[in-house]
């Protein structure tokens, strides 16, 4: 991923350091070192806001799973539970045509043949049906250099050409599939197969188009933009768009002066003199901030693509503004209105939400529901109620909409929104009115102020001081409308490791040995109402994660609070991304960063071979419904 190992966020604290210490750090040494504190935090939790007393429900009901729970796992396999098989459909640079060879463990592939083959670590996915073609979108969120330069002798890029295909492996691919009866496969050559990169042209739509802040060299008129990275969760609108999400796009700008200080706005994103290894400035003059400032204002922002038409523009929605964007659950709202939840995952930022002005109506042009409405951050109380704040210059007291939007941080600090353990996916259960929001972990709650400066204190929905585990917050809004102002929430789990831990970090009552893990990450319901979940957390198997062994995806009745532990990654990956095939009969998981950091992984290929992302095909072995 980077020529150090260092998380994302761990990077951009280490090249520009938050507040070190404030009050807050005394107030939370001397209520840790009181006996007492984490039980009165798991009392209160236990006693009215976790899971909703899940756990005894959840003894007492008959299972709703189809599959035995597979244990953890450290081996470099994927592994499935009985009765179900997983097959790879698609892996890193894997050919989108018929007359582009396959990928060359040797060189591990060039600039020109990453624009033509599938990209890297695979993310947010989802799948479209065209007509009778079954067209597969997929976020491919960013490259692990340590794996792609990993044929040089010194791992570092040799010329020119290692950079671009760095730069290529990003984006999205969209690639049509076919199932013939025993396996899918990719159609190679089918006109909706496309790679969207970091090159491609993207018009910058709604209140921000066209601001100041928005105008490069590049485009003068701030209304367009090139391309499109670090892609990581998505969605789908009700008319059948694709909706992807800009994450830690910061971390590919530089300056060729490592003294350059960028302006605060910058700094507030996590923008900075150095990147993360990745070299783009070196080719690209756009991703040296000393020279082109505005250039970071064009990226942190929802995409909207139409997989059915490879000739669109995708449009880049500033309505939905714009911050470290992981995914972009929509539905609608009682009276029709497009409703986007939507998390910022970085320690201690915000959840939000945007509600459209106008209503939906099947057929007619949806344009304006994306460029006109209000974004709201949500603000949580401890008595399990909640308020969404909007966004507005009224409301935050700066001077325009634009401004609000493109500081969409500054915007949430201002109307004193609840700082969150990482927001990562928001998932809507199609079952009922409720949305469930992964918190992955926050290391700095109650420890360190955001990069904002705001405390991020312990309490709500993020009750664990230095939160390594993390949890799942269900929010219920007012009367069932996804509009409504207000909301009530609980915890639905806290993830914990009840082998190592007898107090708030055990986890919550649905949390045990056979089905713990950390860092919660993908989520997404069936159409049955079961919801998924992925993670992306310490596979060390060592310490406080001793006996998670490596990510995995779990499945969980949200009736009964049910978890289940349904597959295993391979060594050092993710898991994550999750959609269905039309007829539910696979269910498509993705793989991202086997062998990351040099680990010792040759996932999925074998000995000798180099580690790839990959997307798999799981399907049950008697070809019934998956799930
Ligand atoms: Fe791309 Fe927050 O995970
Ligand atoms: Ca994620
Ligand atoms: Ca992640």
């Amino acid at each position: 991923m980077k020529d150090h190992n260092l998380s994302f966020d761990d990077f951009d604290e280490l090249v520009n350091p938050k507040p070190e210490t404030c009050e807050f750090d005394a107030v939370v040494e001397r209520a840790l070192s009181r006996r007492g504190f984490l039980g009165g935090v798991l009392a209160f939790g236990g006693a009215a806001m976790i899971g909703g007393g899940l756990a005894p429900t959840a003894q007492a009901a008959a299972s709703r799973f189809t599959f035995e729970g597979v244990p953890t796992s450290t081996a470099d396999a994927l592994i499935v539970p009985e009765g179900y098989k997983a097959e790879v459909l698609i892996r890193w640079g894997d050919p989108m045509t018929s007359d582009t060879p396959e990928f060359d463990h040797e060189t591990r592939g060039t600039a020109e043949s990453q624009k033509v083959t599938f990209g890297d670590n695979t993310d947010g996915m989802h799948v479209f049906q065209s007509g009778e073609h079954v067209i597969l979108a997929v976020n491919n969120e960013y490259t692990n250099i340590e794996v792609l330069w990993g044929n040089r002798p010194d791992g570092k890029p040799a010329n020119d050409d290692d950079i671009w295909k760095g730069m290529y492996a990003h984006g999205l691919s969209f690639v049509e599939i076919a199932f013939d009866g025993e396996r899918w496969s990719v159609v190679k050559d089918s006109p909706f197969n496309r790679r969207v990169t970091p090159a491609t042209e993207m018009e910058i739509t709604g209140p921000a188009a066209g601001h100041d802040w928005l105008k490069t060299a590049a485009d003068p008129t701030g209304t367009k933009s090139l391309g499109t990275w670090n892609n990581c969760g998505s969605s789908t609108t009700p008319w059948g768009t694709y909706l992807t999400c800009e994450e830690n796009f910061n971390g590919y700008f530089s300056a060729a002066d490592e003294a350059h200080e960028p302006d605060a706005g910058l700094k507030r994103y996590g923008v900075s003199a150095k990147d993360w290894g990745y070299g783009w400035a070196k080719v690209d003059e756009r991703f040296d901030i000393s020279k082109h400032p505005h250039e970071p204002n064009r990226a942190g922002w929802i995409v909207e693509v139409d997989p059915a038409d490879p000739a669109a523009t995708p449009k880049k929605r500033t309505a939905l503004g714009r911050f470290k964007h992981e995914n972009a659950e929509t539905v609608l709202s009682r009276a029709g209105r497009v409703v986007t939840y939507l998390g910022d995952d970085e320690r201690g930022e915000y959840l939000y939400r945007y509600v459209s002005n106008g209503v939906y109506a099947p057929g007619a042009d949806t344009d304006a529901l994306m460029n006109e409405g209000v974004l709201y951050a949500a603000k949580f109380n401890d008595d399990g109620t909640g308020t969404w704040l909007a966004l507005t210059p009224e409301t935050t007291g700066m001077p325009s909409l634009a401004e609000v939007l493109i500081h969409a941080r500054y915007a949430g600090d201002k109307v004193g929104a609840t700082t969150m353990d990482r927001p990562e996916w928001v998932a809507s259960n199609p079952r009922a009115p409720e949305v469930y929001v992964s918190l992955t972990n926050n290391r700095n709650r109650g420890a360190k102020a955001n990069a904002g400066g705001v405390e991020q204190t312990v309490g709500g929905p993020n009750p664990r001081a230095k939160n390594n585990y993390g949890q799942i917050v269900r929010l219920f809004p007012a009367e069932g409308d996804h509009a409504a102002e207000g909301f009530r929430w609980d915890l639905f789990v806290m993830a914990g490791n009840p082998t190592v831990h007898s107090d708030a970090y055990a986890g919550s009552a649905n949390v045990t040995a056979e089905n713990m893990f950390n860092s919660p990450d993908g989520l997404a319901f069936d159409s049955t109402g079961l919801l998924w979940i992925q993670t992306d957390g310490n596979y060390k198997n060592e310490g406080d994660f001793a006996g998670q062994g490596n990510n995995q995806m779990l499945a969980a009745d949200p009736a009964t609070g049910e978890i289940r532990r349904f597959l295993t990654g391979p060594v050092a990956c993710e898991i994550t991304g999750l959609c269905w095939s039309p007829d539910r009969r696979t269910m498509f998981v993705g793989v991202q960063h086997p062998g990351e950091d040099n680990t010792a992984s040759t996932w999925p290929g074998g000995p000798g071979t180099t580690p790839r992302s990959a997307i798999v095909a799981v399907t049950r072995t008697d070809g019934e419904l998956v799930g």
